[in-house]
Order: C-alpha cells, then sequence, then structure tokens
C-alpha cells in the first residue's frame, strides 16, 4: 500500500480579487522506498501540492491519505512532527541553536530524554556526514551545502517515513547538489524512506526513479528514469 497518497485533490486560492485553482483534481500514490522528482514550471502547483502532502493545508477537495488515513482526520501537529518531514530551499535551520540542538529538536517535540536526543542527533548528522566539531557551531558557520546536510539529519530525527522537500537544491551549487541528492536517494534506497522532491533541476530529476511532470495544476504524466532523456529534449 501506498504510504502517502491524493484522492481527486484540488487547492483554490481565494481572495478578494482572484481565485486561483493551483492543483486541479490530482490523484496520486507515493510509496516507500522510491524517490520522486516533482517537476513542472513556476506557478504549476508543485508547492501547493507538497504543503498539503506536508499537512500544512487540507485540500479544497479531495482527500490526502496517510497510510490509508486522510489527513483531514488525523491530529494536523502531530502528523507535522512524525509523520512526514519537510525540508526547504533556504534551509530553515534555527539560527541561535547549534547545528546538534536542531536536529536535537524533534526528538525534544516529542518528550525523548535529553541523552537519547543527543545520541539520535549525533547518529544523524554522522549519517549525513558533519562532523562532531561541526555540530557545536551555529548553523551561519556552515556552508550552505553542509546546512542542508543539517537540515536532512533533523528531518530524519524526527523518524518520519517520507521526507518532502522543496526546491532543497535551489540554493546550492552543482557540486553540493549532488551530493545532497545522493544523500536522499541513499535514504531511500537504502533505508527506505519515501522522498518527493520538488524541483526544476533536470539533474536532480535524472537521478529519481519517478518523474511527476506538473502543468497548469495537473499531473500530466508520470516516467521512469529511462523516459528522462526525452523530458530533456522537450524542456
Ligand atoms: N498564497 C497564494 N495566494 C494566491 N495565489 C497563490 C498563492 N500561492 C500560490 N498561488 C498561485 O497558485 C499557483 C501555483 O503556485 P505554486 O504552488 O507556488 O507553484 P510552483 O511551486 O509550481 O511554482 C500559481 O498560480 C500561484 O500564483
Ligand atoms: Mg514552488
Amino acid at each position: 500500500m501506498s504510504i502517502l497518497s491524493m484522492e481527486n485533490v484540488s487547492y483554490t486560492y481565494r481572495n478578494r480579487y482572484q481565485t486561483v485553482n493551483a492543483v486541479c483534481n490530482v490523484s496520486y500514490e507515493f510509496e516507500l522506498g522510491h524517490v520522486y522528482a516533482v517537476v513542472g514550471k513556476s506557478g504549476s502547483g508543485k508547492t501547493t501540492m507538497l504543503s498539503m502532502l506536508a499537512g500544512l493545508d487540507l485540500p479544497t477537495e479531495g482527500r490526502v491519505l496517510f497510510d490509508g488515513k486522510p489527513t483531514s482526520t488525523l491530529n494536523r501537529d502531530r502528523y507535522r512532527r512524525e509523520n512526514v518531514a519537510v525540508i526547504y530551499q533556504s534551509f530553515n535551520l534555527f539560527p541561535l541553536m547549534t547545528v546538534k540542538e536542531n536536529v536535537m529538536y524533534p526528538s525534544r517535540l516529542r518528550g525523548i530524554r535529553k541523552k537519547d536526543a543527543l545520541r539520535c542527533a549525533s547518529e544523524k548528522l554522522e549519517l549525513v556526514g558533519i562532523s562532531e566539531q561541526q555540530s557545536k557551531r551555529l548553523p551561519f558557520m556552515l556552508s550552505g551545502g553542509e546546512q542542508q546536510r543539517v537540515a536532512i539529519a533533523r528531518a530524519l530525527a524526527s523518524e518520519s517515513q517520507v521526507i518532502l522537500a522543496d526546491e532543497p537544491t535551489g540554493n546550492l551549487d552543482v557540486e553540493n547538489t549532488k551530493n545532497i541528492v545522493g544523500i536522499l536517494s541513499d535514504l531511500s534506497h537504502d533505508m527506505g524512506y519515501c522522498v518527493v522532491i520538488v524541483t526544476h533541476d533536470l539533474s536532480i530529476a535524472e537521478r529519481a526513479d519517478v518523474v511527476v511532470r506538473m502543468v497548469d495544476g495537473r499531473i500530466t504524466e508520470d516516467q521512469s528514469p529511462h523516459d528522462n532523456a526525452l523530458l530533456h529534449c522537450r524542456s
């Protein structure tokens, strides 16, 4: 069974001036152990879709299901704390906490004892290649690539099986992009995470197991990596 799915999901932004149908009747299933790249032009609805998967918003119509249960029936704070982890382009680390404190944060939120939270943080930081010495610094003292690795470690500390990333390499150079995508894809293939990466970087799409293309709020096709050459040609 899929870990995360959308059933006829739509999302409409409404304000005084306009109504925008950002996501239109999308159905899709995401499975554990796979990396998905969601690609599409700016404004095609990628971030809106990710927000609903992340439980930041509920669909205007349709349902998002986590492990078969509609997110509308789950405790949303708990869902966001324990079931899905989100990684952003701008890293979003807490600037006044050390790297290690950042990674301990999800465990502390769940009421885990400091000693155990510390052990978990060290383990996750090691997994993404951040040294003990680096972990004592404040985030701004690390490079962009390192900060994004810390954000991944923090996502892992939440024990979520689903990692959602919105343009995670948008602020990184080619080398660091490769590194981050390599880490996310290893996590998925070796440890069974479901990883969904929103990106307009075709080199990331090439590394994904499945490419989900969005056009005007709809998913138009879904491709295996072997079809990615096509994707190159069209773009
Ligand atoms: N807060 C908002 N209010 C109104 N319209 C919005 C808002 N956020 C996004 N939109 C619109 O919804 C559509 C999809 O946006 P978004 O999901 O951010 O696309 P993407 O991430 O693919 O660039 C766009 O037309 C955008 O202008
Ligand atoms: Mg976006």
